[in-house]
């Protein structure tokens, strides 16, 4: 069937073959297709949605572009965690060692940021030093002698992916459930863990604004994993304000390091060490919650997930010290607090204006390859919930120049939403979906 055939089928709202899909995948991986006629379809699929099977399939195809390292062929088990994107989301940096520190593998390809949303790899990228780019053997043999690595997303891996995700921005056809799921869970698949945790975030700094949707989301991907013999559970939790305080690449590498020293603010520390029991008890290395919560207890006042942190760091070409000591990581020269414009209850602060607010800071970037200033961004001091004064500071802005922190000033009070009567924050943790069954 003509390329044209296959888009009208989805179009008018028609189930693809696996045959089809892989079709479609290779031949515009291979340039065969032209975008104009990939967008079209990637706008059917936008509009007409796509069933369990064809979701899979689409993952499938992609996974099967580039290289794959099924690394739980050769350790096992070896976990993995995703999150889907979110302002002030240092989670990674925390559980990674953390999981690590307590026995359990992980093999973790982290991206860059993407829009108002931090990326891992960008924030070890405020070490000096530090380099992602890995080679193949590099990889193994630092995943070996540490039981972790993180390292940056290769262009072997799911080249799909990066062709049809560069479309989607432009064409108006990122917000796509299956879309989204066949990005993430291909290069999730391709990796190859045993076990994948997936911490899929809600609300107004995240993809997914709605819990209905971030459950759909993230019951496609458990199942995708599910189907293709990973272990995979999801995780829904709140990004309808920075998780933390810190929003910014170094000021965020440092609040991680807080979390491994046991000095970390209480939502974050509490979603990460939730992700990290529930990869032990996944796993089996806990045959419960307690047994977990104690393991990651002990691997905090022992010391041994910041040594681990600080030890791949040094493999992967770093400066440990920084880890060690968070004041030697890069600061910015400029700090200045937001007065809050009245007194009252903070009943909301909108996180994507705050990731965008950093961006301007440079602490993102606004187009690819844009460079990233890892000294800058912005640490919350008050919360959803918190009584303020008039002219109390709500936050720090750490900015390169005077007028830069300057120009961001009035868009950051604008994010935050005042009450007159007390405000109870929401839930950190909506619920939690595993292979076949959801808890909430
Ligand atoms: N992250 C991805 O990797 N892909 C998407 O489509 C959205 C978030």
């Amino acid at each position: 069937m003509q390329t044209v055939e296959l888009i009208k089928r989805k179009r008018d709202g028609h189930a693809l073959s696996a045959e089809e899909i892989e079709r479609l995948v290779r031949g515009f991986t291979q340039g065969e297709i032209p975008d104009y006629q990939f967008s079209a379809l990637l706008m059917a699929i936008l509009w007409r949605g796509m069933n369990a099977q064809e979701t899979a399939d689409l993952t499938l195809a992609m996974a099967r572009s580039g290289e794959q390292l099924e690394v739980r062929r050769t350790i096992s088990p070896v976990v993995d965690k995703h999150s889907t994107g979110g302002v002030g989301d240092k989670v990674t940096l925390a559980v990674a060692p953390l999981v690590a520190a307590c026995g359990l593998p992980v093999a973790k390809m982290t991206g860059r940021g993407l829009g108002h949303t931090g990326g891992t790899v960008d924030k070890l990228e405020s070490i000096s030093g530090f380099r992602a780019a890995l080679s193949r053997e590099e990889f193994w043999s630092i995943l070996r002698a540490h039981q972790l690595v993180l390292a940056g997303q290769s262009n072997d891996l799911v080249p799909a992916d990066g062709k049809i995700y560069a479309l989607r921005d432009v064409t108006g056809t990122v917000d796509s459930i299956p879309l989204i799921a066949s990005s993430i869970m291909s290069k999730k698949l391709a990796i190859g863990a045993s076990h994948l945790l997936l911490d899929v975030k809600v609300g107004s700094g995240a993809f997914m604004k709605t819990i209905p949707d971030a459950e759909a989301l993230a019951q496609t991907m458990v199942e995708i994993g599910t189907r293709a013999g990973v272990q995979t559970a999801a995780v829904i939790s709140a990004m309808d304000q920075p998780l933390g305080q810190a929003v910014g690449n170094a000021l965020e590498l440092r609040e991680a390091i807080h979390i491994l020293q046991g000095k970390g603010p209480a939502d974050v520390t509490a979603l990460c060490h939730h992700e990290v029991a529930s990869l032990l008890e996944m796993t089996g290395l806990a045959a419960n919650r307690e047994e977990a919560e104690a393991s990651v207890r002990q691997a905090i006042s022992t010391g041994a997930a910041l040594d681990k942190l600080a030890a791949v760091i040094e493999a992967q070409g770093g400066d440990a010290r920084q880890a060690q000591e968070p004041a030697l990581l890069p600061a910015a020269p400029i700090r200045i607090p937001l007065p809050a414009s009245r007194a009252g209850y903070i009943a909301g602060i909108d996180a994507e204006r705050v990731g965008l607010a950093a961006m301007k800071l440079g602490a993102g970037r606004f187009k690819k390859g844009d460079p990233i200033d890892h000294a800058t961004g912005l640490l919350l001091f008050a919360r959803i919930g918190d009584q303020v004064e008039a002219g109390q500071p709500l936050l720090e802005i750490h900015a390169r120049t005077e007028a830069q922190a300057q120009a961001i000033q009035a868009e950051l009070l604008s994010a935050y939403g005042w009450s007159d009567e007390p405000v109870s924050p929401g839930p950190l943790i909506y619920g939690e979906i595993s292979s076949g069954a959801g808890a909430f």
